[in-house]
Protein backbone atom coordinates (compact mmCIF):
# COMPACT_ATOMS: atom_id res chain seq x y z
CA UNK A 1 0.00 0.00 0.00
CA UNK A 2 1.11 3.53 -0.61
CA UNK A 3 0.08 6.78 0.04
CA UNK A 4 1.93 10.66 0.31
CA UNK A 5 2.69 11.22 3.50
CA UNK A 6 2.63 8.83 6.32
CA UNK A 7 1.51 9.97 9.78
CA UNK A 8 2.38 8.20 12.75
CA UNK A 9 0.30 9.32 15.47
CA UNK A 10 -3.53 10.66 15.93
CA UNK A 11 -2.69 13.63 18.64
CA UNK A 12 -3.45 16.83 17.70
CA UNK A 13 -0.34 17.25 15.70
CA UNK A 14 -1.03 14.21 13.58
CA UNK A 15 -4.50 14.92 12.90
CA UNK A 16 -4.23 18.36 12.08
CA UNK A 17 -1.25 17.43 10.07
CA UNK A 18 -3.50 15.01 7.85
CA UNK A 19 -6.31 17.77 8.13
CA UNK A 20 -3.92 20.98 6.44
CA UNK A 21 -2.50 18.32 4.04
CA UNK A 22 -5.61 17.36 2.60
CA UNK A 23 -6.67 20.85 2.10
CA UNK A 24 -3.70 21.19 -0.26
CA UNK A 25 -5.16 17.95 -2.25
CA UNK A 26 -2.09 15.68 -0.74
CA UNK A 27 -2.88 12.17 0.23
CA UNK A 28 -2.20 11.07 3.86
CA UNK A 29 -2.87 7.83 6.55
CA UNK A 30 -2.68 8.48 9.92
CA UNK A 31 -1.49 5.37 12.05
CA UNK A 32 -2.65 5.47 15.61
CA UNK A 33 -1.55 2.76 18.05
CA UNK A 34 -4.68 3.49 20.53
CA UNK A 35 -8.43 2.92 19.63
CA UNK A 36 -10.66 5.99 19.02
CA UNK A 37 -12.14 6.47 22.37
CA UNK A 38 -8.98 6.36 24.33
CA UNK A 39 -7.39 9.46 21.81
CA UNK A 40 -10.76 11.08 22.22
CA UNK A 41 -11.12 10.84 25.82
CA UNK A 42 -7.31 11.61 27.29
CA UNK A 43 -7.61 14.58 29.36
CA UNK A 44 -4.58 17.05 28.91
CA UNK A 45 -3.93 20.91 27.57
CA UNK A 46 -6.90 23.57 27.18
CA UNK A 47 -5.28 26.89 26.25
CA UNK A 48 -4.81 27.97 22.92
CA UNK A 49 -2.84 30.83 21.88
CA UNK A 50 -4.71 33.24 19.42
CA UNK A 51 -2.45 32.11 16.63
CA UNK A 52 -3.92 28.35 17.27
CA UNK A 53 -7.47 29.32 16.96
CA UNK A 54 -6.78 31.31 13.87
CA UNK A 55 -5.19 28.12 12.00
CA UNK A 56 -8.23 26.25 13.12
CA UNK A 57 -10.53 28.38 12.41
CA UNK A 58 -8.71 29.40 8.76
CA UNK A 59 -8.68 25.74 7.93
CA UNK A 60 -12.13 24.75 8.41
CA UNK A 61 -12.30 23.05 12.22
CA UNK A 62 -13.22 26.27 14.35
CA UNK A 63 -17.16 26.19 13.73
CA UNK A 64 -17.23 24.30 17.60
CA UNK A 65 -14.31 26.12 19.03
CA UNK A 66 -15.75 29.53 17.84
CA UNK A 67 -19.32 28.20 19.45
CA UNK A 68 -17.28 27.15 23.21
CA UNK A 69 -14.36 28.36 23.10
CA UNK A 70 -14.07 31.00 26.51
CA UNK A 71 -11.71 33.97 25.37
CA UNK A 72 -9.69 35.47 27.66
CA UNK A 73 -8.08 38.79 28.08
CA UNK A 74 -6.52 38.52 31.09
CA UNK A 75 -5.11 36.22 33.92
CA UNK A 76 -4.44 36.79 37.62
CA UNK A 77 -1.03 35.47 39.70
CA UNK A 78 -1.73 34.80 43.12
CA UNK A 79 0.66 34.69 45.78
CA UNK A 80 1.38 36.14 49.70
CA UNK A 81 -2.40 35.45 50.03
CA UNK A 82 -3.00 38.38 47.54
CA UNK A 83 -4.19 38.31 43.72
CA UNK A 84 -2.49 40.56 40.58
CA UNK A 85 -4.06 40.92 37.21
CA UNK A 86 -1.90 40.26 34.05
CA UNK A 87 -4.33 42.43 31.86
CA UNK A 88 -3.03 40.28 28.89
CA UNK A 89 -4.82 41.72 26.12
CA UNK A 90 -3.61 45.54 26.99
CA UNK A 91 0.13 44.20 26.79
CA UNK A 92 -0.58 42.74 24.03
CA UNK A 93 -2.30 45.06 21.47
CA UNK A 94 -5.42 43.41 21.79
CA UNK A 95 -4.31 39.85 21.54
CA UNK A 96 -6.36 36.95 23.62
CA UNK A 97 -6.52 33.54 24.29
CA UNK A 98 -8.99 30.89 24.49
CA UNK A 99 -9.59 27.86 26.45
CA UNK A 100 -10.76 25.24 24.78
CA UNK A 101 -9.74 21.31 25.61
CA UNK A 102 -7.17 19.35 23.63
CA UNK A 103 -9.82 16.59 23.93
CA UNK A 104 -12.13 19.11 22.04
CA UNK A 105 -10.20 19.55 18.46
CA UNK A 106 -8.78 16.18 18.77
CA UNK A 107 -12.94 15.14 18.38
CA UNK A 108 -13.55 17.89 15.82
CA UNK A 109 -10.31 16.97 13.59
CA UNK A 110 -11.57 12.90 13.84
CA UNK A 111 -15.35 14.20 12.69
CA UNK A 112 -13.73 16.11 10.11
CA UNK A 113 -11.05 13.65 8.16
CA UNK A 114 -13.91 11.52 6.87
CA UNK A 115 -15.85 14.22 5.25
CA UNK A 116 -12.50 15.00 3.45
CA UNK A 117 -11.54 11.92 2.66
CA UNK A 118 -9.42 11.65 5.58
CA UNK A 119 -7.98 7.98 6.27
CA UNK A 120 -7.17 7.67 9.91
CA UNK A 121 -6.50 4.36 11.29
CA UNK A 122 -7.04 3.20 15.16
CA UNK A 123 -4.99 0.67 16.77
CA UNK A 124 -2.54 0.37 14.12
CA UNK A 125 0.71 1.03 16.08
CA UNK A 126 3.96 1.88 14.29
CA UNK A 127 6.33 -0.54 14.84
CA UNK A 128 9.32 1.03 12.78
CA UNK A 129 10.07 3.63 9.98
CA UNK A 130 12.79 3.88 7.23
CA UNK A 131 13.35 7.05 6.76
CA UNK A 132 15.56 7.14 3.50
CA UNK A 133 13.66 4.50 1.46
CA UNK A 134 10.16 6.06 2.86
CA UNK A 135 8.40 3.45 4.53
CA UNK A 136 5.94 2.42 7.72
CA UNK A 137 6.13 -0.83 9.15
CA UNK A 138 3.04 -1.32 11.09
CA UNK A 139 0.46 -3.64 13.42
CA UNK A 140 -2.58 -3.93 12.71
CA UNK A 141 -5.37 -6.93 13.53
CA UNK A 142 -2.42 -9.18 14.21
CA UNK A 143 -1.26 -8.39 10.67
CA UNK A 144 2.36 -6.82 10.35
CA UNK A 145 1.90 -4.68 7.36
CA UNK A 146 3.95 -1.76 5.20
CA UNK A 147 3.02 2.00 4.15
CA UNK A 148 4.87 3.39 1.12
CA UNK A 149 4.71 6.90 1.52
CA UNK A 150 7.22 9.97 -0.14
CA UNK A 151 7.57 11.37 3.13
CA UNK A 152 6.84 10.33 7.17
CA UNK A 153 5.45 12.49 9.65
CA UNK A 154 7.25 11.52 13.31
CA UNK A 155 3.82 12.91 15.31
CA UNK A 156 3.69 9.77 17.71
CA UNK A 157 4.47 12.05 20.50
CA UNK A 158 6.73 11.61 23.81
CA UNK A 159 7.03 7.83 23.91
CA UNK A 160 7.05 7.12 20.14
CA UNK A 161 8.76 5.05 17.74
CA UNK A 162 9.90 7.67 15.03
CA UNK A 163 12.33 10.23 17.02
CA UNK A 164 15.06 7.08 17.39
CA UNK A 165 15.00 7.19 13.43
CA UNK A 166 16.78 10.33 13.75
CA UNK A 167 20.48 9.28 13.73
CA UNK A 168 23.20 11.24 15.73
CA UNK A 169 20.49 13.46 16.96
CA UNK A 170 21.75 15.88 19.64
CA UNK A 171 19.18 15.80 23.17
CA UNK A 172 18.70 18.89 25.59
CA UNK A 173 16.74 17.79 28.61
CA UNK A 174 15.63 19.14 32.42
CA UNK A 175 13.88 17.40 35.20
CA UNK A 176 12.08 18.90 37.58
CA UNK A 177 11.72 18.12 41.03
CA UNK A 178 7.85 17.87 41.02
CA UNK A 179 4.85 16.34 38.86
CA UNK A 180 1.39 18.28 38.70
CA UNK A 181 -2.03 16.23 39.74
CA UNK A 182 -4.45 17.20 37.53
CA UNK A 183 -8.90 17.51 38.56
CA UNK A 184 -11.47 17.62 36.05
CA UNK A 185 -14.20 18.40 38.51
CA UNK A 186 -18.29 18.78 38.03
CA UNK A 187 -18.13 22.39 39.58
CA UNK A 188 -18.92 25.76 38.39
CA UNK A 189 -15.78 27.85 37.86
CA UNK A 190 -14.69 29.90 41.39
CA UNK A 191 -12.88 32.38 38.46
CA UNK A 192 -13.54 34.32 35.81
CA UNK A 193 -9.81 34.07 34.62
CA UNK A 194 -6.68 31.32 35.27
CA UNK A 195 -5.21 31.88 38.46
CA UNK A 196 -1.29 30.33 39.24
CA UNK A 197 -0.74 30.95 42.17
CA UNK A 198 2.17 30.57 44.51
CA UNK A 199 2.44 29.59 47.82
CA UNK A 200 4.63 28.30 50.54
CA UNK A 201 2.67 24.70 50.25
CA UNK A 202 3.70 24.89 46.35
CA UNK A 203 2.22 25.64 43.08
CA UNK A 204 -1.41 25.71 41.93
CA UNK A 205 -3.36 26.08 38.91
CA UNK A 206 -7.15 27.15 38.50
CA UNK A 207 -8.69 26.81 34.93
CA UNK A 208 -11.61 25.89 33.16
CA UNK A 209 -13.71 23.78 30.62
CA UNK A 210 -16.40 25.48 30.60
CA UNK A 211 -19.16 27.33 32.87
CA UNK A 212 -19.94 24.24 34.55
CA UNK A 213 -16.57 22.33 34.78
CA UNK A 214 -12.72 23.69 36.78
CA UNK A 215 -9.75 22.21 35.86
CA UNK A 216 -7.38 22.43 38.58
CA UNK A 217 -4.14 21.16 38.96
CA UNK A 218 -1.40 21.20 42.15
CA UNK A 219 1.78 21.04 42.26
CA UNK A 220 2.92 17.29 43.81
CA UNK A 221 6.16 14.99 44.64
CA UNK A 222 7.07 12.86 41.25
CA UNK A 223 6.79 9.97 43.40
CA UNK A 224 3.44 10.70 44.60
CA UNK A 225 0.88 7.90 43.80
CA UNK A 226 -3.08 9.13 42.73
CA UNK A 227 -4.34 6.65 45.17
CA UNK A 228 -2.53 9.49 48.21
CA UNK A 229 -4.76 12.11 46.66
CA UNK A 230 -8.62 11.11 47.79
CA UNK A 231 -10.64 14.00 47.10
CA UNK A 232 -10.70 15.53 50.23
CA UNK A 233 -7.35 15.78 50.23
CA UNK A 234 -7.14 17.71 46.87
CA UNK A 235 -10.04 20.12 47.82
CA UNK A 236 -8.13 20.56 51.26
CA UNK A 237 -4.64 21.19 49.77
CA UNK A 238 -5.98 23.49 46.67
CA UNK A 239 -8.37 25.69 49.34
CA UNK A 240 -5.17 25.95 51.50
CA UNK A 241 -3.06 27.40 48.18
CA UNK A 242 -5.12 29.60 46.93
CA UNK A 243 -6.35 31.23 49.92
CA UNK A 244 -6.49 35.18 50.66
CA UNK A 245 -6.30 37.95 52.67
CA UNK A 246 -9.87 38.82 51.42
CA UNK A 247 -11.50 35.81 52.03
CA UNK A 248 -11.83 34.38 48.54
CA UNK A 249 -13.57 30.95 48.49
CA UNK A 250 -13.21 28.08 46.36
CA UNK A 251 -16.17 26.34 45.48
CA UNK A 252 -15.65 22.17 45.47
CA UNK A 253 -17.39 19.56 43.31
CA UNK A 254 -17.27 15.67 42.32
CA UNK A 255 -13.68 15.38 41.01
CA UNK A 256 -14.57 13.35 37.40
CA UNK A 257 -11.04 12.64 37.13
CA UNK A 258 -7.48 12.70 38.35
CA UNK A 259 -3.87 11.94 37.07
CA UNK A 260 -0.21 12.87 37.54
CA UNK A 261 1.94 14.30 35.34
CA UNK A 262 5.82 14.30 35.49
CA UNK A 263 7.57 17.71 34.33
CA UNK A 264 10.36 18.02 31.92
CA UNK A 265 12.11 20.24 29.17
CA UNK A 266 12.73 17.64 26.12
CA UNK A 267 14.37 19.16 22.67
CA UNK A 268 16.15 16.52 20.10
CA UNK A 269 17.92 18.70 17.30
CA UNK A 270 17.60 18.34 13.93
CA UNK A 271 13.69 17.43 13.32
CA UNK A 272 14.50 15.71 10.45
CA UNK A 273 16.15 13.15 9.19
CA UNK A 274 16.15 12.79 5.20
CA UNK A 275 12.23 12.30 4.43
CA UNK A 276 11.62 11.92 7.94
CA UNK A 277 9.90 15.01 9.66
CA UNK A 278 9.36 15.25 13.16
CA UNK A 279 6.45 17.71 14.70
CA UNK A 280 5.11 18.28 18.61
CA UNK A 281 5.90 16.19 21.71
CA UNK A 282 7.92 13.96 19.49
CA UNK A 283 10.04 16.22 19.29
CA UNK A 284 10.11 18.18 21.84
CA UNK A 285 8.33 18.43 25.70
CA UNK A 286 7.83 21.50 27.90
CA UNK A 287 6.75 21.18 31.45
CA UNK A 288 3.10 22.79 31.00
CA UNK A 289 3.46 25.66 33.49
CA UNK A 290 1.84 28.66 30.43
CA UNK A 291 0.79 26.03 28.42
CA UNK A 292 2.80 25.37 25.28
CA UNK A 293 2.80 21.91 24.41
CA UNK A 294 -0.48 21.71 22.21
CA UNK A 295 0.29 25.31 20.33
CA UNK A 296 3.95 23.65 19.72
CA UNK A 297 2.42 20.73 17.99
CA UNK A 298 0.27 23.16 16.12
CA UNK A 299 2.58 25.11 15.14
CA UNK A 300 5.23 22.44 13.83
CA UNK A 301 2.60 21.10 11.71
CA UNK A 302 1.71 24.34 10.27
CA UNK A 303 4.46 24.95 8.87
CA UNK A 304 5.01 21.73 7.65
CA UNK A 305 2.17 21.21 5.96
CA UNK A 306 3.27 24.64 4.00
CA UNK A 307 6.63 23.12 3.40
CA UNK A 308 5.07 19.67 1.77
CA UNK A 309 2.94 22.21 0.02
CA UNK A 310 5.41 23.84 -1.89
CA UNK A 311 7.29 21.17 -2.26
CA UNK A 312 4.80 19.18 -4.14
CA UNK A 313 3.61 22.12 -6.34
CA UNK A 314 6.70 23.18 -7.30
CA UNK A 315 9.35 20.62 -6.63
CA UNK A 316 11.14 23.10 -4.16
CA UNK A 317 12.84 22.01 -1.28
CA UNK A 318 13.48 25.19 0.26
CA UNK A 319 11.00 25.35 3.02
CA UNK A 320 11.30 21.55 3.72
CA UNK A 321 15.02 22.31 4.21
CA UNK A 322 14.17 25.16 6.85
CA UNK A 323 11.63 23.48 8.50
CA UNK A 324 13.96 22.11 11.60
CA UNK A 325 15.44 25.42 11.93
CA UNK A 326 12.35 27.39 11.82
CA UNK A 327 10.39 25.28 13.83
CA UNK A 328 13.24 25.44 16.92
CA UNK A 329 13.62 28.97 16.80
CA UNK A 330 9.64 28.80 17.88
CA UNK A 331 10.59 25.70 20.56
CA UNK A 332 13.21 27.21 21.98
CA UNK A 333 11.76 30.75 22.94
CA UNK A 334 8.48 28.50 24.05
CA UNK A 335 11.37 26.30 26.38
CA UNK A 336 12.63 29.32 28.20
CA UNK A 337 9.17 30.60 28.82
CA UNK A 338 8.14 27.32 29.91
CA UNK A 339 11.42 26.89 32.40
CA UNK A 340 10.70 30.70 33.53
CA UNK A 341 6.96 30.20 34.39
CA UNK A 342 7.70 26.82 36.16
CA UNK A 343 10.46 27.98 38.30
CA UNK A 344 8.99 31.04 38.92
CA UNK A 345 5.67 29.36 40.65
CA UNK A 346 6.81 26.47 41.94
CA UNK A 347 8.40 25.88 45.49
CA UNK A 348 11.73 23.68 44.86
CA UNK A 349 12.24 21.99 47.46
CA UNK A 350 16.17 22.10 46.32
CA UNK A 351 15.98 25.97 46.95
CA UNK A 352 18.05 27.64 49.69
CA UNK A 353 16.70 30.54 51.42
CA UNK A 354 18.47 32.89 48.64
CA UNK A 355 16.82 31.40 46.38
CA UNK A 356 13.28 31.55 47.69
CA UNK A 357 14.27 35.50 48.64
CA UNK A 358 14.95 35.82 44.76
CA UNK A 359 11.79 34.10 43.74
CA UNK A 360 9.73 36.41 45.69
CA UNK A 361 11.28 39.58 44.43
CA UNK A 362 10.70 37.96 41.28
CA UNK A 363 7.37 37.52 41.40
CA UNK A 364 6.73 41.10 43.14
CA UNK A 365 8.31 42.30 39.85
CA UNK A 366 6.50 40.60 37.43
CA UNK A 367 2.99 41.69 39.12
CA UNK A 368 4.63 45.38 39.79
CA UNK A 369 6.19 46.27 36.82
CA UNK A 370 4.80 46.93 33.28
CA UNK A 371 7.68 45.91 31.62
CA UNK A 372 8.01 42.42 33.18
CA UNK A 373 4.31 41.91 32.48
CA UNK A 374 4.40 42.82 28.87
CA UNK A 375 7.36 40.05 29.03
CA UNK A 376 4.96 37.49 30.31
CA UNK A 377 1.96 38.61 28.58
CA UNK A 378 3.65 38.08 25.01
CA UNK A 379 5.18 35.22 25.57
CA UNK A 380 1.82 33.63 26.50
CA UNK A 381 -0.41 34.79 23.90
CA UNK A 382 2.18 33.65 21.60
CA UNK A 383 2.61 37.14 20.32
CA UNK A 384 6.76 37.30 21.04
CA UNK A 385 8.38 38.47 18.03
CA UNK A 386 10.02 35.94 15.81
CA UNK A 387 13.58 35.75 16.24
P1 LIG B 1 0.35 13.42 21.46
O1 LIG B 1 -0.88 14.15 21.84
O2 LIG B 1 1.11 12.70 22.52
O3 LIG B 1 -0.06 12.39 20.33
C1 LIG B 1 0.78 11.35 19.90
C2 LIG B 1 -0.07 10.19 19.43
O4 LIG B 1 0.77 9.17 18.92
C3 LIG B 1 -0.87 9.57 20.57
O5 LIG B 1 -2.23 9.47 20.20
C4 LIG B 1 -0.22 8.20 20.76
O6 LIG B 1 -1.16 7.23 21.19
C5 LIG B 1 0.29 7.93 19.36
N1 LIG B 1 1.41 6.98 19.29
C6 LIG B 1 2.46 6.85 20.14
N2 LIG B 1 3.27 5.86 19.73
C7 LIG B 1 2.72 5.36 18.60
C8 LIG B 1 3.09 4.32 17.71
N3 LIG B 1 4.21 3.61 17.90
N4 LIG B 1 2.31 4.08 16.64
C9 LIG B 1 1.18 4.79 16.42
N5 LIG B 1 0.77 5.80 17.24
C10 LIG B 1 1.54 6.07 18.31
N6 LIG B 1 0.13 20.78 27.45
C11 LIG B 1 -0.36 21.93 27.86
O7 LIG B 1 -0.16 22.94 27.17
N7 LIG B 1 -1.09 21.98 29.03
C12 LIG B 1 -1.36 20.85 29.79
O8 LIG B 1 -2.02 20.92 30.81
C13 LIG B 1 -0.86 19.63 29.37
N8 LIG B 1 -1.08 18.48 30.06
C14 LIG B 1 -0.54 17.29 29.60
C15 LIG B 1 -0.75 16.09 30.29
C16 LIG B 1 -0.18 14.87 29.84
C17 LIG B 1 -0.42 13.57 30.61
C18 LIG B 1 0.62 14.88 28.67
C19 LIG B 1 1.27 13.58 28.19
C20 LIG B 1 0.81 16.08 27.98
C21 LIG B 1 0.23 17.28 28.42
N9 LIG B 1 0.40 18.49 27.73
C22 LIG B 1 -0.10 19.65 28.17
C23 LIG B 1 1.11 18.55 26.50
C24 LIG B 1 0.17 18.51 25.30
O9 LIG B 1 -0.95 17.74 25.60
C25 LIG B 1 1.00 17.93 24.19
O10 LIG B 1 2.02 18.88 23.89
C26 LIG B 1 0.21 17.59 22.93
O11 LIG B 1 -0.63 16.49 23.18
C27 LIG B 1 1.16 17.28 21.80
O12 LIG B 1 0.46 16.74 20.72
P2 LIG B 1 1.14 15.65 19.80
O13 LIG B 1 0.10 15.35 18.75
O14 LIG B 1 2.49 16.08 19.40
O15 LIG B 1 1.39 14.38 20.73
C1 LIG C 1 -4.24 24.61 31.25
C2 LIG C 1 -3.07 23.94 31.33
C3 LIG C 1 -1.90 24.65 31.51
O1 LIG C 1 -0.73 24.01 31.55
C4 LIG C 1 -1.91 26.02 31.65
O2 LIG C 1 -0.75 26.68 31.86
C5 LIG C 1 -3.10 26.69 31.55
C6 LIG C 1 -4.27 25.98 31.36
C7 LIG C 1 -5.49 23.84 31.08
O3 LIG C 1 -5.43 22.61 31.00
O4 LIG C 1 -6.56 24.46 31.03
Amino acid sequence: MRTQVAIAGAGPAGLLLSHLLSLRGIDSVVLESRDRAYVEKRQRAGMLEQGTVDVLRGSGVGERLDREGLTHHGLELRFGGAGHRIPLSELTGGRTVTVYAQTEIVKDLIAARPAAGGDVRFEAEVLSVDPSAPSVTYRQDGRVQTLECDVIAGCDGFHGVCRAAVPGATVFEREYPFAWLGILADVPPSTDELIYAYSERGFALYSLRSPKISRLYLQVDPSDDVAAWPDERIWAELRARFATRDGWELRDGPVLEKAITPMRSFVTEPMRHDRLFLAGDAAHIVPPTGAKGLNLAISDVTVLAAALGAWYDSGSTELLDAYSATCLRRVWRAEHFSYWMTTLLHKDPRQDAFGHRLQLSHLEYVAASKAAAATLAENYVGAAPKL
